[in-house]
């Protein structure tokens, strides 16, 4: 859970020279009504991609009214067949509300253990804080979700990329013996991300 504010707000100042843990407060005489609310999340995400699914994040750097509130959103949206492939928010608990469509909703524990369950419009999950998630539209439709955050930045680090997309790329010895397949295998997953 982030840190607690120490006043009503800090708004942040996203463009500001100095670095802290969070960003810097703009100056109240230039806070407006306006800071405070965000309609990012009205519009549809593009599930035109691989995965076949928009993510449209409502955080801090979005939405800088949030900076030290320790809160925050996300919408997501789901092509018919579209996944939110396995990830991680290493800030933050997780919890979400399906709002149409058919989603199978899942995480994974510690000890590999996976809870899944298939919501439909109304039906809520959480995902505790760093665990591996996933979500899969199992409709014939689209679908949509919203999601919450106790975290103003919770952070995505999204599995496949972050195994096979890095730059630089991670030596094929290292994910030929974790994943105990050829490095033509390896190979095949790599190009998909573009490594
Ligand atoms: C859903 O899991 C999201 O992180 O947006
Ligand atoms: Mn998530």
């Amino acid at each position: 859970v982030d840190p607690d504010p120490l006043q009503d707000f800090c708004v942040a100042d996203l463009n500001a020279a100095l670095s802290v843990n969070g960003y810097p407060c703009k100056p109240s005489s230039k806070v407006t009504s306006e800071d405070f609310f965000f309609d990012g999340l009205s519009k549809e995400g593009n599930t035109s991609n691989i995965f076949g699914i928009g993510v449209t994040l409502g955080n801090v750097q979005t939405f800088p009214g949030l900076n030290t509130l320790g809160i925050s959103m996300n919408r997501a949206d789901f092509a018919p067949g579209g996944v939110n492939p396995p990830h991680t928010h290493p800030r933050a608990t997780e919890t979400g509300v399906v709002i149409e469509g058919k989603l199978l909703v899942g995480f994974i524990t510690t000890d590999n253990v996976l809870h899944s369950k298939v919501l439909t419009a109304g039906q809520m999950f959480v995902i505790p804080r760093g665990l591996v998630h996933f979500q899969l539209n199992v409709g014939e439709e689209k679908a949509l979700l919203l999601v919450a955050f106790n975290s103003q930045l919770p952070g995505i680090a999204l599995v496949p990329p972050s195994l096979f997309g890095t730059t630089p790329p991670i030596p094929n010895q290292v994910l030929t013996k974790a994943f105990q397949v050829g490095e033509d295998v390896i190979n095949e997953i790599k190009s998909k991300f573009g490594a």
